[in-house]
């Protein structure tokens, strides 16, 4: 297959939002600003699972050197009721942390997206809770439009409008996460109109 061949946009993808060059630059000049402002500390970077992890490598490794070093972790965070008349209630699932480890750290949540925000704030308000030393949040986009609870990443690296995107990690029913571009999806691809 040719390069030209492997660049073309994935045929459920109505447009292209930010591509992978727009992403490689602003995730680095993210992560230099992270690497700037933990300076003097170890960062405990920790990425939920599953739609982070793409975000995270590229973050982590334009974040190197930080010179104290860093710790990678990762932690599984669920939804239920969302999109219901329930609360939207957050659950932590499988995670290679124990509450032992986080005590003292200098946290740094790592999202793909804050949606309603409800996990996002979960998340902080657990780390804050086993005691971290502090906790920041970074998140490759946001979508201010369906905020359900207030939340503001610390770090952002993209706002976006409330359509439905995939790729860079970001999935619908776990297809698209290793497109290398954000794309908008064709409603007829998940039922949308
Ligand atoms: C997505 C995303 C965030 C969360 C944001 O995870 O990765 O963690 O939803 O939504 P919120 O702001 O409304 O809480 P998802 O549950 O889809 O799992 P995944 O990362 O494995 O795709």
């Amino acid at each position: 297959m040719t390069v030209a061949a492997q660049q073309q946009t994935h045929p459920d993808v109505d447009e292209v939002l930010l591509s992978s060059t727009q992403l490689a630059e602003r995730v680095a000049k993210v992560a230099r600003e992270i690497a700037a402002d933990y300076a003097d500390r170890q960062p405990l970077v920790v990425g939920t699972l599953k739609g982070a992890v793409v975000f995270m490598s590229d973050l982590v490794r334009e974040m190197d050197p930080v010179p104290e070093g860093l710790q990678m972790e990762f932690v599984r965070a669920s939804s239920y009721g969302a999109g219901t008349a329930s609360s939207g209630k957050v659950v932590l699932g499988a995670t290679t942390l124990s509450e032992a480890d986080v005590a003292g750290r200098h946290v740094l949540v790592v999202e793909d997206i804050v949606d309603t925000g409800r996990t996002a704030a979960r998340l902080v308000e657990h780390f804050a809770s086993c005691g971290a030393a502090s906790v920041k949040l970074v998140s490759l986009l946001s979508k201010p439009a369906r905020r359900e609870v207030a939340f503001e990443p610390d770090y952002l690296c993209f706002e976006v409008p409330d359509r439905f995107v995939v790729g860079y990690g970001l999935d619908f029913d776990e297809r698209y996460r290793s497109l290398p571009y954000i794309g908008v999806l064709r409603p007829e691809c998940y039922g949308g109109h």
